[in-house]
């Protein structure tokens, strides 16, 4: 069942196009990658899908939910991860996580998430004193607070150590496992390869493939994902 169905969105900034029609749909339970070049619209699409903000034209429905109407209900069932989020700086890891725990009706555990994420002996650690990587994993954690069914990631992994990666990979498994459905803007094609169950490719504000990693290489298992992205965005340009 289609759990994201976006169908011809649109939405220009100014005079901006920054999306021109994109259409794609997402499955229950899947992981679900979005690739593409900077300002190609991946960060534009996640906002809109997400309730955050409003497109100009086009079809969206997540978990059967207009975005647009029905917001409030929405943002109870999906959790987003933002790429240039930020918190006040005094606020301490604990009291975040609480605090977001606090805005859901049904709230997942803050405390048992805290302990997964490896937050605990950071619990009062402020949020200007975490490194770039620790605020990474407390914006991962935020994003699951809500007991979300549907989880928007955007540029997760960027910044984090690659043990800490690792580990990222293997929690997000975790989430798909236990059936939220995992939305994930990444520029990494080992992410993708590991990762994702299928993909789109964004360009320019369109989508330019759509499938599984294995379609993009196009009948050759043993080809580069790198190299097939690289052409197919020379040749959608
Ligand atoms: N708030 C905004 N005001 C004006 N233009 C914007 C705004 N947000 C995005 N844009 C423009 O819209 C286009 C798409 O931006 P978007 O952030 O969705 O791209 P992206 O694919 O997420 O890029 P990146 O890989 O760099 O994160 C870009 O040209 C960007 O400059
Ligand atoms: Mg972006």
């Amino acid at each position: 069942m289609a759990v994201i169905e976006i169908k011809d969105l649109r939405k220009s900034y100014r005079r901006h196009r920054a999306l021109d029609g994109v259409t794609l749909t997402v499955e229950r339970g899947e992981i679900f990658g979005i690739l593409g070049p900077n300002g190609a619209g991946k960060t534009t699409v996640v906002e809109c899908a997400s309730g955050l903000r409003a497109p100009d034209g086009g079809t969206l429905r997540v978990l059967g939910l207009d975005p647009r109407t029905q917001r409030r209900e929405l943002l109870q069932r999906v959790g987003t991860q933002l790429q240039e989020a930020a918190l006040p700086d005094a606020i301490k890891v604990g009291e975040a996580l609480k605090l977001y725990a606090s805005f859901y009706d049904e709230p997942a555990d803050w405390r048992a998430l805290m302990e997964e994420w490896g937050l605990a002996e950071r619990r009062t650690t402020r949020f200007a004193g975490l490194s770039g990587g620790w605020k990474q994993r407390l914006f991962i954690a935020l994003a699951l607070v809500g007991d979300p069914e549907v989880v928007f990631l955007d540029e997760l992994t960027t910044g984090l150590d690659p043990a800490a990666r690792r580990l990222t990979w293997g929690l997000i498994r975790a989430m798909r496992d236990r059936g939220v459905t995992v939305v994930l803007v990444t520029h990494f094609m080992d992410e993708v390869d590991a990762l994702c169950d299928r993909i789109a490719v964004v360009n320019q504000g369109r989508v330019v493939h759509q499938g599984s990693p294995g379609e993009l290489l196009g009948g050759d298992p043993s080809g580069s994902l790198d190299d097939a992205y690289f052409a197919l965005i020379e040749r959608t340009v």
